[in-house]
């Protein structure tokens, strides 16, 4: 049985109703003022984190509070990833456990991607869920919780395109010292492997004023860190001309806000980093000399399966120019092994090429097939033991060349930006401006300034300092 409420369907057309939420229990609230906590559990990404605290900001608007039990919470949301396979897992067998067990009378939502791959399909699977809301419709939030409550039905709204006015500003940090600010949305590149595309629409880019008010409001907030988010964040402003505004123009704006300590982006396609990029991480002080510039795979053959739309030689042709006009620049990457058809000699030159560039930061995956890309057509044809043999090749190699160049830098003096106590609760812990973990000995007066630090040892995944009093050599 399909149950509509008319009246207020009539106002909200592109709001679905569907199946009466689980039959018997009505919940205990019947309006949004009496809607008191909730707890958004995040899967995934970094964009994602920004919606939960986007969401999060749209419910604390509200009134509501954040609790850390999702148990007690009542508005319950999973924000959920679907980029490989055993993200979407994770879920699915969260989703599915909370079904059988004890009866929530709290609100249960699907956001993410994995609302916007399954939709109304996850109503099916799971009675017990409330809604679903799609990645572009989380601007929605509050009025698919009151359709939620009004109609007292399983509600879902997963539109592919992006609402432009979404409310940035509203966004509820956690981290007082570091924050991520969205500058594009989407993507156009539809690399065969990938759901974004599909999850995530295509690219639109958010106005400059737009994000030069939320910038300086951060650093008058105190905020020494911010980082631009995107998909492809160098494809910025290309989809809106009329702007004049491209990425490196936009990091100029942002370098020029008084008091902006350090700017950092990712993610980037190597096909649009432009030397006008890499000039403005050379000339400006705020932007951190630290680049994601994934390769994806070392054979051009995989690569053009992949639609990655370079070469090898012209992706090593770009590391060369930026390496010439940013010497001191550190890269990282991502990595998939296992692709379809992928041989012996085209992994090896993927782990030749690794070895090559030597990049201080890796994230190596293993090829999982996900529905609906052009990838799927083809046979997952390499064992999983063989790719995960290709996967602990490469996290080797990785871990040799990190650790050659932590010993490299015993000695040299690094600027750290301080964020918290570390694990031991006798050391601080921060990241100097590429991206390199560091922990030395201080107080907590310290947390959220940047500091000199001298690395005398390095652990795992860790460089060892003492606070500086002079600098000595300044390695970035
Ligand atoms: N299988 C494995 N890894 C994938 N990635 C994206 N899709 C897949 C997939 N189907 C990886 C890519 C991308 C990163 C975010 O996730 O390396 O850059
Ligand atoms: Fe996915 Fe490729 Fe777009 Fe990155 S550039 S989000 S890998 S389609």
């Amino acid at each position: 049985m399909k149950r509509y409420h008319t009246s207020i369907a009539d106002f909200l057309p592109t709001i679905n109703f569907c199946l009466p939420k689980a039959l018997e229990i009505p919940y205990h609230v019947y309006s949004m003022k009496e809607l008191k906590t909730y707890f958004i559990r995040t899967y995934g990404c970094q964009m994602n984190e920004l919606d939960t605290e986007i969401m999060a900001g749209q419910l604390q608007k509200k009134g509501l509070v954040p609790v850390g039990d999702e148990e007690a919470a009542d508005v319950l949301i999973f924000n959920t990833c679907s980029i490989r396979d055993l993200a979407e897992r994770k879920v699915m067998g969260k989703l599915g456990r909370m079904g059988r067990g004890q009866k929530r009378h709290g609100i249960i939502g699907v956001t993410g991607c994995m609302a916007m791959a399954k939709k109304d399909s996850l109503f099916r699977k799971f009675p017990h869920l409330d809604f679903v809301l799609g990645t572009n419709n989380i601007t929605d939030l509050d009025v698919i919780l009151d359709e939620v409550l009004y109609t007292q039905s399983q509600v879902h709204k997963t539109e592919d395109r992006f609402e432009e006015n979404l409310d940035y500003l509203a966004a509820k940090r956690d981290n007082k010292i570091k924050a991520y600010v969205s500058i594009i949305r989407g993507c156009d590149k539809f690399c065969t492997y990938c759901v974004v595309p599909y999850t995530r629409g295509q690219e639109v880019s958010r106005p400059p004023e737009s994000i030069v008010e939320e910038c300086k409001k951060l650093v008058d907030d105190g905020y020494k860190e911010i980082t631009l988010l995107g998909q492809n964040v160098n494809s910025y402003g290309k989809d809106k001309p009329e702007w004049g505004c491209l990425f490196h123009d936009l990091l100029h704006k942002l370098d020029s806000i008084a008091g902006m300590e350090r700017v950092r982006f990712m993610t980037s396609h190597p096909i649009d980093i432009t030397v006008e990029l890499m000039q403005a991480i050379r000339d400006l002080p705020s932007l951190c000399e630290f680049v994601h510039f994934p390769i994806q795979a070392g054979s051009s053959r995989i690569l053009k399966k992949m639609h990655r739309i370079y070469t090898k030689e012209q992706y090593l042709e770009k590391v060369a120019l930026l390496r010439q006009i940013v010497p001191n620049v550190s890269l990282g990457t991502d990595i998939i092994v296992g692709f379809p058809t992928e041989t012996d000699s085209e992994f090896q030159e993927t782990y030749d090429v690794m070895k090559e560039i030597r990049y201080s930061l890796a994230f190596i995956y293993a090829y999982s097939p996900r529905k609906g890309t052009p990838a799927m057509r083809w046979k997952d044809d390499i064992p999983e033991e063989v790719k995960q043999e290709r996967l602990q090749r490469l996290l080797e190699l990785q871990e040799q060349v990190s650790n050659e160049e932590r010993s490299q830098m015993i000695g040299s003096t690094v600027e750290v930006l301080v964020e918290r106590w570390n694990k031991d609760g006798k050391t601080l812990k921060g990241r100097t401006r590429c991206w390199k973990k560091v922990i030395f000995e201080g107080d907590a007066s310290l947390i959220g300034s940047l500091q000199q630090v001298t690395v005398h040892s390095f652990g795992h995944e860790t460089l060892i300092g003492t606070l500086a009093t002079k600098p000595l050599i300044i390695h970035k």
